[in-house]
């Protein structure tokens, strides 16, 4: 279930591209005060975007970023995690709420792509790691971007899965979801949930290939 609603706080997005500056949007939209992290902050087409949907946003290093941010997302490429994790300096992240929306995805073969982690690992249980001091929650990884906010389909509203190790921090993302549109979220449990909700997003891209479309969710349907 999910409860709602965000008291007003400083977040910072560490990731520009399209899941950074939807989230980014998001929180600015429900009145946080927000920045997005890139390894350029002052790159052209980020500063597009700031002079337009991402109006009020303001954008800083990895580092600036994860200093900023009272809650924390990761929306980076998935393979370039520990790195940006490592430049913004884990201590900036102690404990803080950290949502990793972020897939480790191996299009090396072509498409569609693998888990460049998989089995008994995943990208996940490395950010957790590689933030012991974190409370690292898995969300919005199972989804399309423009879906976050406001999630509307015409066969109702999806189900948000989510994984982590906090119950604290997991409810402070389900408040987020509440604040974003969503009414149904699961919460799979710990952060090895990752594994699963990973793999989900290979369904989710092999569905969106075979379609040739990319407005699909998933919906858990009980009883
Ligand atoms: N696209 C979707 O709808 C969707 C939905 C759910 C989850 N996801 C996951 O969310 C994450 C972000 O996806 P995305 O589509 O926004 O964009 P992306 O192209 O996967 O990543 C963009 C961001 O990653 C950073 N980055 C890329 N290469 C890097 C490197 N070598 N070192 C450091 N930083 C690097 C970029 O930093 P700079 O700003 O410095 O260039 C940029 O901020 C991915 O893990 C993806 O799998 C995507």
């Amino acid at each position: 279930m999910v409860d709602g609603r965000l008291a007003s706080s400083r977040v910072g997005v560490l990731g520009s591209g399209q899941v950074g500056q939807r989230l980014a949007a998001g929180f600015h939209s429900r009145g946080h005060e927000v920045m997005i992290g890139s390894r350029d902050p002052a790159k052209p087409e980020l500063a597009e975007w700031l002079s337009g949907d991402g109006a009020g946003v303001k954008a800083g290093t990895f580092a600036d970023t994860a200093k900023h941010g009272e809650l924390l997302v990761l929306a980076v490429l998935g393979d370039a995690a520990e790195q940006v994790i490592a430049d913004a300096h884990p201590e900036n992240f102690g404990g803080k709420v950290v949502i990793d929306a972020m897939n480790p995805l191996d299009f090396s073969s072509g498409f569609p792509p693998k888990l460049s982690i998989s089995g008994e690992d995943s990208l996940g249980e490395r950010v957790q790691r590689a933030l012991p001091d974190g409370r690292v929650v898995k969300a919005f990884n199972t989804i399309g971007n423009p879906f976050f906010v406001d999630p509307g389909f015409s066969e109702g509203k999806p189900t948000m899965l989510i994984a982590g190790d906090d119950k604290h921090a997991k409810q402070t993302v389900n408040d987020v979801l509440a604040d974003f549109g969503w009414s149904d979220v699961f919460d799979i449990g710990g952060i090895e949930g990752s594994r699963e909700l990973e793999a989900i997003c290979i369904a989710w891209v092999k569905i969106g290939g075979a379609r040739g479309a990319w407005d699909h969710a998933f919906k858990l349907l009980v009883g």
